[in-house]
């Protein structure tokens, strides 16, 4: 498989209905991102603003996370780091460089820190400690990280997308080497307790895991203590409302609905209140500011904007 694409530049599309009803469970739960609550008939503009283009996030981009500050976090997979733009500066006012190459993924939890998937070459996720500036390896992997995800128990998680498995491991745990498996069997299919390239995942304040898989076309719902998953979108879902061609990126905003990199079909698809509806890219391929060419991840920033790429 191969995220990689020619034209790169991380969008904003605006959420219109700025005033529609938006309060932060973060304020409760201090989670580091932000979950907006919308009204069933918000909207965004199908007119995106770009962000960055490809002379400032290169043409590997990897996966965007916009802080409940609305501090935006991006990895550049061509020079190897990770670029941060705060306070809306439109150039990155800080880019980290380290010890890790091929970024696709990361994380950023309440106090600032980065995880940072390192797997191709190094097989491992660090941990850029904001405090001290330097950096620690907090899991080793056998495969690049897809999706990157620290959960409200402090449990980080790792797709492993070449491996089809999710895993995750207590980050205070203090045996070190000691993942456990999260979702997949590690050989590809499309079984219930299967995976075929997982790519983006989510998990929410019930530690229900949601993975975006690219392989199968699908999103799976992993709760708590359970191998089986369940399709909750894609074609194969017992309530088949919308077709995915190779989902890349997977959030939830406060009420569970979900919202999904549709990659293949270049665009953003959102559930609400009446099903699935496209919500960004809806008029074809293309680099018009109504069209997408090869989005992969998706983060919300405070106003419910949806920032991808
Ligand atoms: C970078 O990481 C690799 C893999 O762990 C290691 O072999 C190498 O020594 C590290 N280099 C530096 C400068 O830390
Ligand atoms: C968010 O901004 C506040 C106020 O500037 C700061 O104290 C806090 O550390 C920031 N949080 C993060 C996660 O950057
Ligand atoms: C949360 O973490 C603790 C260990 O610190 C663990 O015992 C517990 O099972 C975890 N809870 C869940 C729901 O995974
Ligand atoms: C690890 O973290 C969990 C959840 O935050 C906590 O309940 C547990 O006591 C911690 N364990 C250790 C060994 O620090
Ligand atoms: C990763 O593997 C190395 C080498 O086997 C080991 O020293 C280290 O403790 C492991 N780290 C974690 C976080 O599992």
């Amino acid at each position: 498989m191969n995220f990689s694409k020619k034209k790169h530049r991380l969008t904003i599309s605006f959420h219109l209905q700025f005033f529609a009803n938006i309060f932060y469970i973060f304020l409760v739960l201090a989670l580091s991102f932000n979950q907006p609550k919308f009204s069933s008939t918000a909207t965004w503009d199908s007119n995106g603003i770009t962000f960055a283009d490809s002379s400032i996030v290169g043409v590997q981009p990897g996966a965007i996370f916009v802080n409940t500050n609305n501090t935006v976090y991006v990895t550049n997979g061509e020079d190897n780091t990770v670029l941060i733009w705060r306070d809306e500066s439109i150039n990155p006012t800080k880019i980290i460089h380290g010890n890790f190459t091929k970024p696709v993924s990361l994380f950023v939890t309440s106090n600032g820190d980065i995880y940072i998937d390192d797997g191709f070459e190094n097989g491992r996720v660090q941990k850029w400690i904001t405090e001290t500036n330097t950096f620690a390896t907090v899991m080793n992997v056998s495969s690049q990280c897809g999706g990157l995800f620290v959960d409200i128990n402090d449990t980080l998680y790792c797709s492993m997308t070449v491996y089809h498995q999710v895993v995750k491991r207590l980050l205070n745990d203090t045996v070190m080497t000691s993942n456990r498996v999260a979702a997949g069997t590690s050989s590809t299919g499309s079984a219930p307790n299967e995976l075929a390239f997982p790519s983006g995942i989510f998990v929410d304040v019930n530690l229900d895991l949601y993975v975006a898989e690219w392989g199968n076309h699908r999103v799976q719902l992993f709760q708590p203590g359970k191998s089986n998953g369940i399709t909750v979108a894609g074609i194969t879902s017992l309530n088949p409302t919308i077709t995915l061609s190779c989902p890349s990126g997977i959030i939830l905003d406060n009420e569970k609905y979900l919202f999904i990199v549709d990659q293949l079909n270049r665009r953003i698809v959102g559930s609400g209140l009446n099903g699935f509806r496209c919500l960004v890219g809806c008029y074809g391929w293309g680099s018009q500011s109504n069209q997408l060419d090869g989005p992969f991840s998706l983060s919300f920033d405070r106003s419910g904007n949806i920032f991808f790429w």
